[in-house]
C-alpha cells in the first residue's frame, strides 16, 4: 500500500499533545501503532502492515470498514442540513432513523431517544426510569441494581453501575443506592459453548435485594445480556429469565445494555430477541452507525414513553434532558445508512449462519497451554489466558504483539475479544485464529 498520502496528510512531530483515553500513554507513545487506513475487515498501520480487525473495531464497525454507502449519505445530508436545532424544532432524519430502529426493535418499542455514545444512553436509561416511577407517583423508588463485572460506559452514571473496579477506585464518588448482583463467572462452566447450564439460580440475588431494601424501593436492574466488556460473560439458561420474572413481581423496570449484543452480534437484532426475554428499556450504540459517526439510543417500551408524557401538562416539556448533538442530523444519516446496509445483505442473518463456524473456530484454541477459558455466544466470544502473577498485564502484551503479527483484539484485563464484522467470511475467521494460534502457542 502507498502510505504516502495518509500519513502525509497527518504529518506531526509529536504525540505528545494527545492525551489517549483508555490507553497507556507513555508505553503507547514509545511505540505507536498508528491505523492509517481501513476497508472491510482490514486495517492498515503506518508501516504498511495489513491487520485483521478481530473485534469489529470496538464491536461497532458490524458491516466492515469503508462503507461508502454510508460516507455518500453523511456528505449528502452535511450539503443540505449540517446542523438545525432540535429542542422544539426537528428533522426528518431523526423521525426515519427511530420509525426504522422500532422495526428492528421487539414489537413493545416504538420509542427511541437520540444521544452521542453508550456511556450518554445509560445517563439516558437512568433518568428515564427515574421519570417514570415519578410520574407513576412512586418516586421513594431511588435504589438501582447493576452487576459485578458490568461495565456501562464512563459517565458518572455509568460508572456507578459499573462493576469493573479499575473503573471504581479512581472514581470513588459514584451515585449512591446501587447494589450490584454478584457476576456470572463460574470456573466450573469454563470452556462451556453458548449459555452455561449452572447459574440461573444467581439472579436470586434480586430477590434478596427484594428481602432485604423492601421491592417497592427498588427502581430497576441494568444488565448487559453478555456482559462484553469483562470478558464476554454469556448469560446462564434461565437467568435472564429469572430477572424479568421477580423485576414483574416487584414493579421494578429491567434495562439491557445492548451497546455491544445489539445490531445483530447475537444473530438476532437484539439480545432481547436471540434469549427471548423483553426488558423494558434498552441502550444502544456502537454498531448503530457502523461506527462512522458517533451516536447512541435509548428504546423504550411503549409504556415507558406513554406514562412519562401523559404524566405532563398538556403543551409541556415532559423529560428534562437532551444533549446539543441528540440526533445530529449526520448521525441520522449514518444510522439511516447503516440500517440499510444491514437489511440488503441480510447480515443479522448471515451473522447466525457463521456463529457455529465460528465458534468452533475459537474452541479449537482449547488445547492451548495458556488459554484459561474460552465462552462465547453469537459472533462474539472471550479468549482468557492464564494470567501471568499480575492480572491483567498478559493480555496488554498480548493485544500488541496480536496486532504486529497481523491481528486486531481488544483485550480485557487477560481476554481478547473476538467479535468479527457481521461480513466475515469463514476465511477470515480462520485468519484470525490461525494467528492467535501461533502467538498464543509462544506464551
Ligand atoms: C455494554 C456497554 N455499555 C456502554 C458502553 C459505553 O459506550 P461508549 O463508549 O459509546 O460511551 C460500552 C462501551 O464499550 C459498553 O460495552
Amino acid at each position: 500500500m502507498n502510505l504516502a498520502e495518509p500519513l502525509q496528510k497527518f504529518a506531526t512531530n509529536s504525540l505528545e499533545e494527545h492525551w489517549m483515553p483508555f490507553s497507556g500513554n507513555r508505553d503507547f507513545k514509545a511505540d505507536p501503532r498508528l491505523v492509517v487506513k481501513s476497508e472491510g475487515v482490514y486495517l492498515w498501520d503506518h508501516k504498511g502492515g495489513k491487520i485483521i480487525d478481530g473485534s469489529s473495531s470496538l464491536f461497532n464497525v458490524a458491516a466492515g470498514h469503508g462503507r461508502s454507502e454510508i460516507a455518500d449519505a453523511v456528505h449528502a445530508q452535511m450539503l443540505q442540513n449540517d446542523y438545525s436545532p432540535h429542542f422544539q424544532l426537528g428533522h426528518p432524519g431523526s423521525f426515519a432513523l427511530a420509525a426504522k430502529l422500532s422495526q428492528i426493535l421487539p414489537e413493545p418499542f416504538n420509542h427511541v431517544f437520540f444521544t452521542n455514545s453508550g456511556s450518554e444512553a445509560i445517563d439516558t436509561a437512568l433518568k428515564m426510569v427515574m421519570a417514570y416511577h415519578r410520574a407513576r407517583g412512586e418516586s421513594q423508588r431511588i435504589r438501582f441494581v447493576s452487576r459485578e463485572r458490568a461495565y456501562h460506559g464512563v459517565n458518572m452514571g455509568g460508572v456507578s453501575l459499573s462493576g469493573m473496579v479499575k473503573n471504581r477506585e479512581t472514581f470513588p464518588v459514584t451515585m449512591p443506592n446501587i447494589v450490584l448482583l454478584r457476576h456470572t463467572f463460574d470456573p466450573e462452566s469454563r470452556f462451556e459453548r453458548g449459555q452455561p447450564e449452572r447459574g440461573a439460580e444467581l439472579a436470586n440475588d434480586l430477590q434478596r435485594f427484594v428481602e432485604t431494601y423492601g421491592g417497592t424501593t427498588i427502581a430497576a436492574v441494568f444488565v448487559e445480556p453478555v456482559a462484553g466488556s469483562t470478558g464476554t460473560l454469556v448469560p446462564p439458561r434461565g437467568y435472564l429469565e429469572r430477572l424479568r420474572e421477580i423485576c414483574d413481581a416487584n414493579g421494578i423496570l429491567l434495562v439491557f445494555d445492548e451497546v455491544i449484543t445489539g445490531f445483530g452480534r447475537l444473530g438476532k437484532p437484539f439480545a432481547a430477541q436471540a434469549y427471548g426475554v423483553m426488558p423494558d428499556i434498552m441502550t444502544l450504540a456502537k454498531a448503530l452507525t457502523n461506527g462512522a459517526i458517533p451516536m447512541g439510543a435509548v428504546a423504550a417500551r411503549d409504556e415507558v414513553y406513554e406514562t412519562v408524557t401523559n404524566a405532563a401538562p398538556e403543551n409541556a416539556i415532559e423529560f428534562f434532558h437532551g444533549y446539543t448533538y441528540s440526533a445530529h442530523p449526520a448521525a441520522c444519516a449514518a444510522g439511516l445508512a447503516t440500517l440499510d446496509i444491514f437489511e440488503r445483505e441480510g447480515l443479522f442473518e448471515k451473522a447466525a449462519a457463521l456463529t457455529d463456524y465460528f465458534l468452533g473456530a475459537v474452541w479449537s484454541l482449547k488445547d492451548i497451554e495458556c488459554v484459561y477459558d474460552l465462552r462465547g455466544d453469537g459472533l462474539i466470544a472471550g479468549v482468557e489466558v492464564q494470567h501471568d502473577g499480575v492480572p491483567g498485564r498478559r493480555g496488554q502484551e498480548l493485544q500488541k504483539r496480536l496486532f504486529w503479527e497481523g491481528l486486531h483484539v481488544k483485550f480485557t484485563g487477560d481476554t481478547g475479544i473476538l467479535a468479527p464484522a457481521l461480513i466475515a467470511e469463514r476465511a477470515h475467521v480462520d485468519e484470525m485464529i490461525d494467528i492467535l494460534r501461533r502467538v498464543l502457542t509462544t506464551l
